[in-house]
């Protein structure tokens, strides 16, 4: 089996409903050899990176960055998983009132630090989440578990 990790924060509930999105196209019955653990970036750890063979950041835009608790989700496992992690496939999904392009532009160059190889290209969705934007999330969520069991990533 090969292991999808999702970390996301929400506050008042859009990102979340990205997420369940993200989940759903990740569990997709089309794919057998994924197993997918989603967290929030408040609870997800070191430990969790280290189970990870792929990764989907998910958060809110505010204040043209990224939220604090994904932030923090960085600052407490870059150290103690560097030199430990192979370059880890991964995308980003941003929640955000009319941006999103902070969010995305900071959360790269925090992967970069890491070696994370961005292999899909993110979504942004604006407003409350949608059919069309949810319907992004999932294809997000079944293209990185997908490819992670095909052996593309
Ligand atoms: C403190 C704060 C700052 C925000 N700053 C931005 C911003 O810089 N750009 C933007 O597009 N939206 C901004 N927003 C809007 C949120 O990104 C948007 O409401 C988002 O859907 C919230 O996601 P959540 O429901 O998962 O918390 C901000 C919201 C808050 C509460």
């Amino acid at each position: 089996m090969r292991h999808l990790l999702i970390v996301y924060h929400t506050k008042t509930g859009n990102t979340g409903r990205l997420a369940r999105a993200v989940h759903a196209g990740a569990t997709d019955d089309q794919v057998t050899g994924v197993e997918v653990r989603m967290l929030t970036a408040a609870t997800a750890g070191p430990a969790d990176l280290l189970w990870a063979d792929g990764l989907l950041l998910g958060t809110p835009e505010n204040f043209g960055y990224m939220s604090g608790a994904l932030k923090d989700f960085f600052d407490r496992t870059y150290y103690e998983v560097e030199g430990q992690l192979a370059p880890l496939p991964y995308a980003i999904f941003v929640s955000a009132g009319n941006d999103g392009a902070g969010a995305v532009r900071e959360i790269r160059r925090i992967g970069n630090g890491y070696r994370f190889r961005e292999v899909q290209e993110p979504v942004i969705v604006r407003g409350i989440p949608a059919a069309p934007g949810l319907a992004l999330c999932r294809d997000l969520g079944l293209a990185l578990a997908a490819g992670l069991e095909a052996g593309i990533y």
